[in-house]
């Protein structure tokens, strides 16, 4: 009752932000991502008697907060009518907690690790579901390629689909870091303070057009109508987080150089557009033939760490090699 999943996290082009269900992470909005082939999460999950409770070891330290991995392992238990606890051992290959989409590719992992361990065959639809319920943007990384997650009203119908796989457009999401360190907001926390807030009436009014956008640019593959939809959606939402009360803002000084620098690059004709999720990381969009000059550009503005070079990467899947 052992099994390992590999996910990636996925980059919301429009994003998810502010729950219809705080507890079933249904979203207010439908969103649309890419996942990124380079980034990963690795978790091996064992169901056994010879566990007396459930325990998590995440990036080799023991975790103590295990309510929403226990949300997902309690789900797999009554699907599959176990009762054994359950060794969770999980590692990603990047920073974890800084707005680097993290809890995507760690909840996806989980949902398809502990589900094949307890001896279950989900389709994708139902691991998708499965994987929401720990995070909300988890369900978007059981697939690779670009994936829309319906909003719906009931948790049966919230769930994410393919819009396109990962070899039928070729761009490229360069994450620039600024910051490793977990950030300070959650995006749970984020979420909760969005709701009363009356920009977020304003963007919910307005998403559809951009989701539209988005929708039509993947399929036509047309990067300046993905890059112009995508820029003004994470615009837009990190509007609605910096009016909450409190205020929520991710921004560092890196974060907003780096904003300067594509307007600028883009006004001088190199075509890039930036995104940013609930942390000060910057994911930079551009076309193949720019990647290596903007990932050069980057690296010379003050505050960026390092630079990660993505294409769109594949569903998660299943592995022979354990982690323990
Ligand atoms: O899935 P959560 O609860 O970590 O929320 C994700 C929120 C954003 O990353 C900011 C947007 C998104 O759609 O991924």
């Amino acid at each position: 009752m052992k099994a390992t999943a590999i996910a990636s996290p996925n980059i919301a082009l429009i994003k998810y932000w502010g729950k219809a269900d705080d507890k079933l992470n249904i979203p207010l909005n439908n969103s649309i991502s890419m996942t990124l082939n380079e980034l990963k999460t690795t978790t091996t999950v064992e169901f056994s008697d010879k566990y007396s409770k459930d325990s998590l070891i995440l990036n080799k330290k023991e975790a103590t907060d295990l309510e929403r991995v226990q949300r997902i392992l309690n789900e797999v238990r009554r699907i599959a009518k176990i009762k054994e606890s359950a060794k969770v051992v999980s590692e990603n290959n990047f920073p974890t907690g800084a707005g680097l989409a993290s809890s995507s590719s760690g909840f996806s992992a989980l949902a398809l690790a502990a589900s094949k361990a307890a001896g279950l065959d989900l389709s994708k639809k139902e691991l998708s579901i499965l994987a929401r319920m720990g995070s909300g943007s988890a369900c978007r990384s059981v697939y690779g390629g670009f994936v829309e997650w319906i909003a719906d009203k009931t948790s049966d119908g919230s769930y994410a689909t393919q819009l396109a796989k990962p070899d039928y457009w070729d761009v490229r999401m360069l994450v620039a870091i600024i910051k490793e360190e977990e950030k300070e907001v959650s995006s749970t926390a984020g979420h909760a303070l969005a709701k009363n807030n009356p920009f977020l009436e304003t963007r919910l009014k307005i998403v559809d057009k951009y989701l539209k956008d988005v929708r039509n640019g993947i399929k036509e593959k047309d990067f300046t109508k993905v890059g112009k939809a995508a820029e003004f959606d994470c615009i837009s939402m990190h509007a609605t987080m910096m009016t909450s009360v409190p205020m929520l803002l991710y921004w560092t000084t890196g974060t907003v150089r780096i904003i300067h620098a594509i307007n600028k690059w883009r006004n001088e004709g190199l075509e890039t557009y930036f995104t940013i999720d609930a942390g000060p990381n910057v994911k930079v969009l551009c076309k193949p033939k720019d990647s290596k000059e903007v990932q050069k550009r980057l690296m010379e503005i003050k505050g960026v760490k390092n630079v990660i070079e993505n294409k769109p990467g594949e569903d998660a899947r299943i592995v022979e090699s354990h982690l323990f």
